[in-house]
């Protein structure tokens, strides 16, 4: 076993915390509070190749393993949490989804605009009645000589305001459940697809969240991913690799409210003494070191078993589990240890906590990675 980085994978992570201190940490307290969403900022990270990093160079991605990916990730996400999930909607579930399972034509045309951050990706799966539970896919897409006409309504997307492609799940065989949905590669251009609601979040207000109409939608069957009903497999083996990237920004999160810990406590004066000095809070930042270091074992393991094309889905649950739930207690003892300051916006600790907690819902909710992983265990 070997715990030692490769010069690429530190040398990643290291451009990765150099653009996150260069480009984002200035402006990420303020767009958070403007929900601005970081166009600059992805185009230079396209640029820097971290929009496709996975993707192979014949696509001219940068063609990294995923060990690397969730190195950047943990320093873009350490910085602003934002940037972190646009940047992993794009790489995990859009890039990835394409290049494994996407036709030579389709790869051609889309996959590279993307992993190049000429393109934005999104990846609509929620509906308003189906989170959780996303076999109910209620959007449908009737079959009409060589196109689809699309149906209905998707919520939460994630960079679905200012995505250029969107990969759309939908039901072309309601009677089949889960074997009657197909995925669709859509342009945002596309007449018939309108975005109908920007969502007003707890955190992550610099990514663009939206519900998405798609209200006649007419989409070509060369668009069409895999066969027809392949749609939910895509979307279970793509959200596979997706908790992996989410594992990684909620890593990011805990690592930022560890630094900023460690930190406060060694400048800030209490009763004549620093922070730092009173055991009180050496516990609380001997914990959240701990738990982080678990977590991160966690998520590489996951991360080296994709690149080594070995089954990973329980240990990617396992690891967006564990990772968010430090994210989520990290975020909270730094503002604890910050006291009334950690309440306040101007030392922007709060600003963790509140992007937190999402990593505990989207791409499957802590409940429903307990539900993968107890059924690996138990078949
Ligand atoms: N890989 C391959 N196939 C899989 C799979 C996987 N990881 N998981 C399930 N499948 C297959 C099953 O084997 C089954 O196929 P067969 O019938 O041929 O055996 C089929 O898919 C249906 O699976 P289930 O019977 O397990 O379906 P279920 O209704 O019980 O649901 C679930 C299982 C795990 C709860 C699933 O619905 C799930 O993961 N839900 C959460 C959805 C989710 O993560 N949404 C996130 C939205 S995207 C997002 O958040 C992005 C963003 O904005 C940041």
């Amino acid at each position: 076993m070997n715990f030692d980085f490769t010069e690429t994978q530190l040398m990643i992570r290291d451009t990765a915390r150099q653009f996150a201190q260069d480009e984002l940490a200035k402006s990420a307290g303020e767009r958070d509070e403007k929900e601005e969403f970081p166009h600059e900022a992805v185009k230079k990270l396209g640029e820097l190749g971290f929009m496709g990093m996975m993707v192979s160079e014949k696509y001219q991605g940068a063609g990294l393993d995923t060990v690397s990916y969730v190195l950047a990730m943990e320093e873009i996400s350490k910085v602003d949490a934002s940037c972190g999930v646009i940047m992993s909607v794009n790489n995990s579930l859009v890039c990835y989804g394409l290049e494994a399972y996407g036709t030579e034509e389709q790869k051609q045309k889309y996959l590279t605009p993307l992993a190049t951050g000429k393109f934005l990706g999104a990846f609509a799966l929620s509906e308003p009645e189906a989170g959780s539970d996303a076999t109910n896919q209620q959007t449908t897409a009737v079959r009409d000589g060589d196109y689809y006409i699309l149906n209905g309504t998707k919520n939460f997307i994630t960079n679905g305001a200012s995505a250029d492609i969107i990969l759309v799940m939908a039901s072309t065989d309601k009677s089949a459940g889960a074997h009657g949905v197909s995925t669709f590669i859509v342009e945002k251009t596309t007449p018939g697809l309108t975005v109908a609601k920007k969502e007003k979040k707890l955190g992550i207000r610099s990514s663009d969240t939206v519900s998405l109409a798609f209200q006649d939608c007419k989409v070509s069957v060369a668009n069409r991913i895999g066969d027809e009903g392949f749609g939910f497999k895509f979307a279970m083996k793509t959200l596979d690799g997706g908790r992996i990237g989410i594992a990684s920004q909620a890593l990011g999160i805990a690592m930022g409210s560890l630094d900023a810990s460690i930190k406060y406590s060694k400048e800030r004066k209490a009763f004549a003494h620093y922070l730092s000095e009173f055991q009180a809070t050496q516990f609380k930042i001997a914990d959240m070191a701990t738990r982080i270091e678990a977590a991160q074992m966690l998520t590489l393991k996951s991360a080296s078993l994709k690149d080594a094309n070995q089954p990973y889905s329980k240990y990617a649950a396992m690891a967006k589990l564990y990772a968010s739930k430090v994210a989520v207690d990290a975020a909270l003892e730094c503002i604890q240890i910050h006291g009334g300051y950690g309440y306040i916006k101007e030392y922007q600790v709060e600003r963790f906590l509140r992007d937190a907690k999402i990593t505990e819902i989207y791409e499957g909710t802590s409940e429903v990675q307990r539900i993968v992983i107890a059924r690996e265990l138990l078949k």
